[in-house]
C-alpha cells in the first residue's frame, strides 16, 4: 500500500493517537536514582558540575529515600564518601563505614525501598584507583579479596543488591561465593559488566571525590571502540553468577545496549552517567534546549535500545514529569 491510500501521519494526528501506537514505555519504576552519602549532620552540598545533585549526610539521605519511594522510582544506587582514604581502601569494608551506617538507617526508616550499593574501591583509596596498586597498576587478584569483603559487608548491613563497578576479572564469582558462604544466597549481583573507560564520568569524580591521582582506568575499564568484547564481558559475568548486567555509559553506547539485550536476553541495566546528565543541564541552562523534552527523549532512547533498568540522575525529575 502506498501514498495516497497509505498515510503515516494518520496515527500521529493527536496526543491520544500517538499514545495508542507508542512502542516503548518509560515509567518511574524503571528508574534508579544514584545518591552520594557523606559524613556529618545535615549536610546537603551541591556538586558543582551536576546541578541538582548533592553529597548528603545520612539524615538527608533518609529524606531523599522517602521522596524516591513516594515518586514510585525503582530504587537508589548508593555511593559513599568516607571520612578518610588509605592505600587499601579499608573504609570500604569497615563495619562502621559510611555505606554500612547509611544502610542501617535506610533499612530502619525506609525498609521497602530497594537499595543497591556500588562495590568499588575508588572512593576509598588514597590514589583513587579501583583496586590495590602493585607495580604501578591495579593488581587484579589482590583486589578481588577486598571487593568480596566489601560486598559481604554491604549485604550484612542490609543492601538489597550489590553492584560491582571495578571491572576486575573474576569479581562476580568472588563476590557470589563470599555471599553464599555467609548465607546471603538471596542477595542479587548487578554487575557493571560492560563498563567503558569513558570521559563521561568526569562530573561523577567530583561528586564521589574519586579521580585517580595518577594514570587512568584504561587497564581495567573497556576500550570504547569495542563491541564484541562487551558481549564477552557480559557472558563471562553471567557465567560467574551475575543476576543483572549493565552497560555504562548509556547514550554513547546504545548500540551496545541493544546488542547485549539481543544476545543475552538477561535483565539489563544501562547507566546514564554523570557527563550525560551534565551535558543536558549545561545546554538547558544556556537556553539551548528544553530540559524536560531532552531528558525524556534521552531516557526513552535508552529504553528503546533495550534497557530494562535505567540508572539516572534525572530519575526524580523524570518521575515528576511523567506523572503529569
Ligand atoms: C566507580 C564508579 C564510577 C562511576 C560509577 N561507579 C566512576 C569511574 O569508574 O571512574 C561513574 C558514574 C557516573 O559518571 O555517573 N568505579
Amino acid at each position: 500500500m502506498y501514498f495516497p491510500s497509505y498515510r503515516m501521519r494518520r496515527l500521529r494526528q493527536s496526543p491520544q493517537m500517538r499514545r495508542l501506537v507508542r512502542e516503548t514505555d518509560l515509567l518511574p519504576d524503571r528508574l534508579v536514582y544514584p545518591l552520594f552519602v557523606t559524613h556529618g549532620n545535615d549536610v546537603y552540598k551541591e556538586v558543582g558540575s551536576m546541578p541538582g545533585c548533592y553529597q548528603m549526610s545520612i539524615n538527608n539521605l533518609v529524606k531523599e529515600a522517602r521522596s524516591v519511594q513516594d515518586l514510585g522510582l525503582a530504587g537508589i544506587l548508593l555511593f559513599g564518601i568516607p571520612a578518610e582514604k588509605d592505600e587499601a581502601g579499608s573504609g570500604a569494608y569497615d563495619e562502621e563505614g559510611i555505606i554500612q551506617m547509611a544502610l542501617a538507617a535506610l533499612k530502619e526508616k525506609v525498609p521497602e525501598l530497594i537499595v543497591i550499593t556500588d562495590v568499588c574501591l575508588c572512593e576509598y583509596t588514597s590514589h583513587g584507583h579501583c583496586g590495590i596498586i602493585r607495580d604501578g597498576d591495579v593488581d587484579n587478584d589482590l583486589t578481588l579479596e577486598m571487593l568480596a569483603k566489601m560486598a559481604l559487608s554491604h549485604a550484612e548491613a542490609g543492601a538489597d543488591i550489590v553492584a560491582p563497578s571495578d571491572m576486575m576479572d573474576g569479581r562476580v564469582a568472588a563476590i557470589r561465593s563470599a555471599l553464599d558462604n555467609e548465607g546471603f544466597t538471596n542477595t542479587p549481583i548487578m554487575s557493571y559488566a560492560a563498563k567503558y573507560a569513558s570521559a563521561f564520568y568526569g562530573p561523577f569524580r567530583e561528586a564521589a571525590e574519586s579521580a585517580p591521582e595518577f594514570g587512568d582506568r584504561r587497564t581495567y575499564q573497556m576500550d570504547p571502540p569495542n563491541s564484541d568484547e562487551a558481549v564477552r564481558e557480559c557472558l563471562l559475568d553471567i557465567d560467574e553468577g551475575a543476576d543483572i548486567i549493565m552497560v555504562k555509559p548509556a547514550l554513547p553506547y546504545l548500540d551496545i545496549v541493544y546488542r547485549i539485550k539481543q544476545e543475552t536476553k538477561f535483565p539489563l541495566a544501562a547507566y546514564n552517567v554523570s557527563g550525560e546528565f551534565s551535558m543536558i543541564k549545561a545546554a538547558a541552562s544556556n537556553g539551548w534546549l528544553d530540559d524536560k523534552q531532552a531528558v525524556l527523549e534521552a531516557l526513552g532512547s535508552i529504553r528503546r535500545a533495550g534497557a530494562d533498568i535505567i540508572i539516572t540522575y534525572h530519575a526524580k525529575e523524570a518521575a515528576e514529569w511523567l506523572g503529569k
